[in-house]
């Protein structure tokens, strides 16, 4: 007799997107997220107007997940939620919102790691995705996070490497504001990048011992270097503003590929995925290709939609949580941070 099907309405409401999500078992039915453009004007995320824009969209966004997912909530087994890491008052939005809809429904609640959903994306079942096995190594490069992380098995991950000052996202999102550039500027740099020379300017790398990360100096070389140019011509910006994209990212990758040629030299494991909002970016993910036919290499790259924050990520470990009954009561807590 086979299983009746398991369905988990995640949420994921860490930053600023209001994100919910309907599973079939590993199957991803619905995937809706509310991005908050309220915060471009500010150059970064306003955590107060974060959680006041999660109020305002976590019901629809909800409602959108489960009419798209054709799903009625009394078909569902349970509801999954971000526990944390993010940004308090964005975080207990939804876990609120969670925790009474799982006790109005009677079914578990599962509260899952941000970071854990970011490496764990790359088990929701997608034509034309394969899934790594483990032990493998993942690379989470987001907003707020840059790590280096051996996968034992879904419940059993170490960090083996992490940045000691800015995450890689901020790298390109202060990188972009010092160009003029609107947050989130990692995006912009991207698309800029694909026009320009890569080789046109240079910046040093970091000397950071092990695997571990730095990238707060790189963001003040780069200002420097566009205040010593900016002052000798006013268009200086305009004028090479592919290229200078170009040799950000171009340093960025090295810095990222220089680690995890470390990182597969040190743990003998040749798997690598990444994930997290950077992941998107499209030199990122040609470089990484390449490393399959210059180092033998097996790659992983997560489908776009579940690169940046969603909560389908969420779902697909809510679902395997869920198939080992670890489950929480109402009593669970939001932290804005957690232990890996
Ligand atoms: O994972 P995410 O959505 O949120 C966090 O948990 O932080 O990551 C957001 C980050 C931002 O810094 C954004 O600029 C960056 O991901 N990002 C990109 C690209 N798309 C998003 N950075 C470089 N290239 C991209 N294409
Ligand atoms: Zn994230």
């Amino acid at each position: 007799m086979t299983k009746p099907p398991i369905y988990i309405l995640a949420i994921e409401s860490s930053c600023d997107d209001t994100a919910a999500a309907v599973l079939e078992n590993n199957k991803v039915l619905s995937n809706i997220v509310a991005r908050q453009s309220i915060h471009e004007e500010y150059g970064g995320v306003v955590p107060e107007l974060a959680s006041r824009a999660h109020q305002q969209n976590i019901v629809p966004v909800i409602d959108v997940a489960l009419k798209k997912a054709n799903i009625d909530k009394s078909q569902l087994s349970g509801i999954a939620f971000t526990q944390g890491p993010g940004l308090m008052g964005s975080l207990l939005v939804g876990s609120s919102f969670a925790k009474s809809m799982a006790l109005a429904l009677n079914i578990p609640l599962v509260a899952v790691h941000h970071m854990h959903a970011h490496v764990l994306a790359h088990f929701i079942e997608e034509e034309g995705f394969d899934k790594p096995e483990f032990p493998f190594l993942a690379m989470t490069i987001s907003g707020g996070h840059t790590q280096i992380i051996k996968v034992k098995s879904f419940f059993d991950m170490e960090v083996i490497g992490e940045t000691t000052d800015d995450a890689v996202g901020e790298a390109f999102d202060k990188s972009a504001k010092i160009l003029g550039l609107p947050y989130p500027g990692g995006p912009l740099i991207d698309k800029f990048a694909a026009e320009g020379n890569p080789k046109a300017f240079q910046f040093t790398k970091p000397k950071v011992d092990g695997l571990n990360f730095s990238f707060s100096g790189l963001k003040t070389q780069i200002l420097y270097f566009i205040q010593k140019n900016v002052a000798q011509n006013p268009n200086f910006i305009q004028e090479n503003k592919n290229d200078i994209c170009a040799s950000i990212q171009y340093t960025i990758i090295q810095i990222l590929m220089d680690k995890l040629k470390l990182a597969v030299a040190e743990t003998g494991i040749n798997q690598i995925a990444i994930g997290g909002g950077v992941s998107a970016n499209s030199g990122i993910r040609a470089t990484l290709k390449e490393g399959e036919q210059k180092y033998g290499w097996k790659t992983f790259i997560p489908k776009f939609e579940y690169t940046t924050d969603n909560a389908a990520m969420i779902g697909i470990v809510g679902y395997h949580k869920y198939l080992e009954n670890q489950f929480e009561d109402a009593s669970v807590v939001s932290k804005a941070r957690i232990e890996f």
